[in-house]
């Protein structure tokens, strides 16, 4: 019960304006619905037939005054829930072009790369943000059509290759959000979880300090031969690990790695033991990722482990 979604624990204020704009429905709906009950019950009641009663009773075709209230009235409602849907539409949508995005989110086949533009730092699945900041973020595919949504933050809304979108990404107040891919888009479309962490101001700050250091390569003992191997294998052809000569995107960004919570976009915790787990077979946990099974030994796989979580220990 701990996660009741948005309508029930809107977290921003866009998710407050869309939870009222429901809710405002909801109770225009039971409204009218009570009206019709009453009506009904009415009805049945004062014309049931009674005794001596013959023939149809009374037909009251063509009354003009009646037809007029019952198409004023339906039209008059369409027409407040139209201004209440603008109103919510102006404030949970932000105008596209307006300024450069704070972040920027890239969906892939099965995970987010999450940029932050104005510092260059780059990681994946989890998203920092400063609680209560308004976030303009950006959002695009690699890939195919994917659909970012935080129930209790806001709206959905899809990343559409070669057409970006723009939302506004804001926590109220701190904590962790948990969201995930809400268009079907291939084998491990339910393995694309997304965590937004909410920190205060100064825990941000340092957040984003930790990532934009540029981890020493570890030299000697068992993570230099980590730092070996992932420089000799296919690791780089694929990962980014900044100081060192990995620098593609295809995959996620493994610099800070080990600063994470999951691996996998959500799959597994992110432990020393399950990495090793997850790096001896990325099939048998997201079959279909793109991260082959490398067929690693175990002593290749304890390297690499070390190697990548030395990198955050410094
Ligand atoms: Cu990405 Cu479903």
């Amino acid at each position: 019960m701990e996660n009741l979604g948005g309508l029930f624990n809107p977290s921003s204020p866009e998710m407050e304006a869309m939870a009222g704009l429901t809710y405002y429905t909801i109770a225009l709906c039971l409204v009218i619905l009570g009206i019709i009950v009453i009506a009904v019950a009415y009805i049945i009641i004062r014309y049931r037939k009674k005794p001596g009663d013959d023939g149809e009773p009374y037909q009251n075709f063509g009354n003009i005054k009646l037809e007029i209230v019952w198409t004023v009235i339906p039209i008059a409602m369409v027409a407040v829930l139209f201004l209440l849907t603008c109103s919510t539409m102006k404030e949970v949508d932000p105008p596209a072009g307006d300024r450069d995005p704070d972040l920027v989110i890239i969906g892939h086949q099965w995970w987010w790369e999450i940029r932050y533009p104005s510092s260059g730092v780059s990681t994946s699945n989890e998203i920092h943000i400063p609680a209560g900041e308004k976030m303009l973020v950006r959002l695009e595919s690699i890939d195919v059509i994917h659909d970012f949504w935080v129930p209790e933050l806001g709206r959905k809304i899809d990343l559409v290759p070669g057409h970006p979108n723009y939302i506004w990404l804001v926590a109220g107040k701190p904590g962790v959000y948990l969201g995930a891919c809400a268009e079907f888009c291939g084998d491990q479309h339910a393995n694309m979880r997304i965590r937004v962490v909410a920190e205060p101001e100064a825990e941000f700050k340092k957040w984003l300090d930790g990532q934009l250091a540029i981890p020493r390569t570890p030299t000697g003992g068992i993570a230099g031969e980590g730092a070996n191997l992932f420089q000799t294998m296919a690791c780089m052809n694929c990962h980014t690990i900044r100081g060192t000569a990995a620098a593609a995107r295809v995959g996620p960004d493994l610099t800070h790695l080990a600063d994470r919570d999951t691996i996998g976009a959500g799959v597994l915790t992110n432990t020393p033991e399950n990495l090793a787990k997850w790096l001896a077979n990325p099939q048998r946990y997201k079959q279909g990722a793109f991260m082959p099974n490398m067929k690693l030994s175990d002593s290749e796989v304890k390297s690499i482990v070390a190697y990548l979580e030395a990198l955050d220990e410094q």
